[in-house]
């Protein structure tokens, strides 16, 4: 076995694509230390500098006062406590939804809802640029995968097309994000709300590099451009602008309660379209 990976890491070495893990000895900053040398940082996400705010460091620590380190067991069984419902009741206020659910970071949050919205023989439709944590989560729901070029209408025109052509009465999902973590760009949110209204779709849209810096009070390109309320699924991370960690998803009541009951079988009253 260990041959093994020797060997796979040198075909890796070989092609310069192995990859290495940076060593940070200083708090998160405009500057880290590496080495022992000081340098600036270009590559983080902590776009407001709260990942080392004194304020939010003072309140992990009384929260860690307070509830101590661990959960104790699942949300469901009995590792829900007053500082989730907090959380959640905070996220759906400040995002202007229903309701929001929290998951340990925003990898989870999009495996553990992508799977509940859609199963086998629904559709999904995927922009090539999402990020892998979507990816996983439509591969792991089982639907059929559909990709479509980055930001490409048409294309994705053509594809809700080809499914209510050759899957009349399954549902369809569209996953993409607000701000591209490759690019930086902007999904046309505006014409893709036109399109799923269009084709009776559900849109799940990644607000992880939005929020924060984009929008009244930071809540993301949704409510930027006042679209919040035909987003069907708004997804995003504590762990990049607001500094933490965790992944949440906000929506209506209906779509939280779902998140906490799935079912492989969807029940016969859950409404296709
Ligand atoms: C667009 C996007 N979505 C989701 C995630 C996952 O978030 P987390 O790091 O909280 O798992 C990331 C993180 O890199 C991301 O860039």
């Amino acid at each position: 076995m260990r041959d093994l990976f020797q060997e796979q890491l040198r075909a890796l070495r070989a092609r310069s694509l192995d990859r290495h893990l940076r060593e940070i000895s200083s708090a998160q900053g405009p500057e880290v230390q590496i080495a022992g040398r000081r340098l600036i940082n270009f590559s983080s996400n902590d776009y407001l500098g709260l990942a080392n705010d004194s304020r939010l460091r003072e309140a992990a620590v009384a929260a860690i006062g307070e509830f101590g380190v661990g959960a104790g067991a699942s949300r469901l069984v009995s590792g829900t406590q007053s500082l989730h419902v907090r959380l959640e009741n905070a996220l759906a206020r400040w995002k202007g939804t229903e309701a929001a659910l929290c998951f340990s970071s925003g990898y989870a949050a999009a495996l553990g809802t992508i799977p509940a919205l859609v199963a086998r023989n629904d559709i999904i439709l995927l922009d090539k640029l999402c990020h892998a944590s979507l990816i996983d989560g439509a591969k792991l729901s089982g639907a059929i995968l559909r990709v479509f070029p980055h930001n490409h209408l048409g294309k994705l025109e053509n594809h809700l097309e080809w499914a209510q052509r050759q899957h009349a009465g399954k549902r369809v999902l569209i996953l993409t994000e607000s701000v591209f973590s490759m690019d930086g760009d902007r999904a046309p949110l505006r014409e893709l709300i036109e399109l799923k209204k269009h084709f009776g779709a559900l849109l799940f849209l990644d607000e992880a590099h939005a929020v924060g810096v984009i929008g009244p009070n930071g809540r993301g390109l949704a409510a930027a451009e006042n679209l919040d309320e035909d987003v069907d699924v708004q997804m995003g991370t504590l762990s990049k602008a607001l500094g933490a960690s965790g992944g949440y998803i906000c929506g209506s009541r209906d779509l939280i309660e779902w998140l906490i009951n799935p079912q492989r079988r969807r029940p016969p009253s859950w409404p296709r379209r």
